[in-house]
């Protein structure tokens, strides 16, 4: 096992490499510090389809990815020859956008004749604290919130992760992505509804939190769509849109809030993070702030642009891992679904 201070003082720059949706990030993290983090998005090219055509995200990667790692090399003020290895997301995702970052990964580590690595993207979520701290209180609970995947994962010990409670049907990032499409409110969702509910009520419109209720550490998003979708047609042109978004994530915001304090309690940890697009919802993050601080706990959460996607994280994940002693081989291959490892 290795202990978190240790690591982060040694050795030379790890090169992130992050393709698995429709953002192209390359960053160069030299032991726990960024230097660059070069995140190049695909919103504008998907936003006229209202969500991700995946043949399109393959050929934007093409076209952003050698751009990137020279933006990202020279933002650091590095060279390629110094670098300690490299970090590229192989799982979970689009299989086209996967495999056009773990080509670059695989053509550098072949030229520069260094290691690289394959990381799990939940996990590149799941490690982004360590660039608001040096180390994270073991075992602490992580909320998981991205579009694709709503998971409470209790970390027991560094790279050593449990889930304890997950989705039964739709990511929270999903959910606020289809809330937003009925209201009009375009793609991507979050941040629209963010935006748009800003001085709305929350009150206004009464939207179902599935499972509250019952003794689980799941959630069920899917429901508040039905109800989302259902609100809208009831009201037609009289849905105050702002109340609406407002009522929106307060169910969202909510759902998760509580769940997540249930989990630390449930695994008698003293800490929570806070990871993933979701987490850049700044209600959410003020709300877990608040409950954290009245129940005694630590509540750790990366800046927003280290929640949504980002290579940054990718590069702190590899260089655990590499310093772990871990590398992979040419036969590394993209995986379109994968679990979170459990050492
Ligand atoms: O982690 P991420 O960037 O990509 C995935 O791994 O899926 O998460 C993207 C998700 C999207 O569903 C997006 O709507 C959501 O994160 N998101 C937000 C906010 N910013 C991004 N949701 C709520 N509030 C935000 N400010
Ligand atoms: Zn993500």
């Amino acid at each position: 096992m290795i202990d978190g201070t240790e690591i982060w003082s040694e050795g030379a720059p790890i090169l992130g490499i992050e393709t698995s949706c429709d953002e192209t990030s390359v960053a160069v993290v030299h032991g726990r510090t960024i230097k660059s983090n070069i995140v190049s998005s695909q919103a504008e090219l998907h936003r006229r389809w209202g969500g991700i055509v995946p043949e399109a995200a393959s050929r934007a990667h093409v076209e952003a990815i050698v751009p990137a790692i020279d933006a990202a090399v020279q933002a650091a003020g590095a060279e390629l020859g110094e670098l300690a290895g490299i970090a590229v997301t192989n799982r979970p995702g689009l299989i086209g956008a996967l495999s056009v970052g773990l080509s670059a990964a695989k053509a550098l580590s072949l030229a520069l004749s260094k290691p690289f690595i394959g990381i799990h993207h939940l996990e590149g979520h799941l490690l982004s604290p360590y660039a608001v701290t040096p180390q994270l209180p073991f075992p602490h609970v992580c909320l998981l919130v991205s579009g694709g995947h709503t998971e409470l994962v209790l970390v027991e010990r560094l790279l050593e992760y449990r889930v304890l409670g997950q989705t039964r049907d739709d990511a929270a990032g999903e959910a606020f992505d289809k809330a937003a499409r009925i209201l009009g409110l375009g793609y991507p969702g979050g941040q629209a509804i963010e935006s748009a509910a800003l001085g709305g009520d929350p009150r206004r419109y009464p939207l179902p939190r599935a499972l509250l209720t019952k003794p689980t550490l799941d959630f069920s998003f899917s429901g508040l769509k039905t109800a989302v979708s259902r609100l809208a047609g009831r009201e037609g042109s009289n849905l105050n849109v702002t109340d609406a978004a407002a009522s929106v994530q307060e169910a969202i915001v909510e759902a998760l809030s509580v769940r997540a304090i249930d989990a630390v309690r449930q695994a008698g940890a003293r800490a929570l993070t806070l990871a993933g697009g979701v987490a850049a919802n700044r209600t959410l993050r003020a709300r877990l702030a608040r409950e954290c601080e009245r129940d005694g706990l630590s509540f750790i959460v990366p800046p927003p642009e280290l929640c949504t996607d980002n290579a940054a994280m990718i590069a702190l994940a590899g260089s655990l891992r590499l310093a772990h002693g871990e590398s992979s081989d040419w036969s590394l291959e993209p995986e379109a679904n994968s679990p979170l490892p459990t050492n």
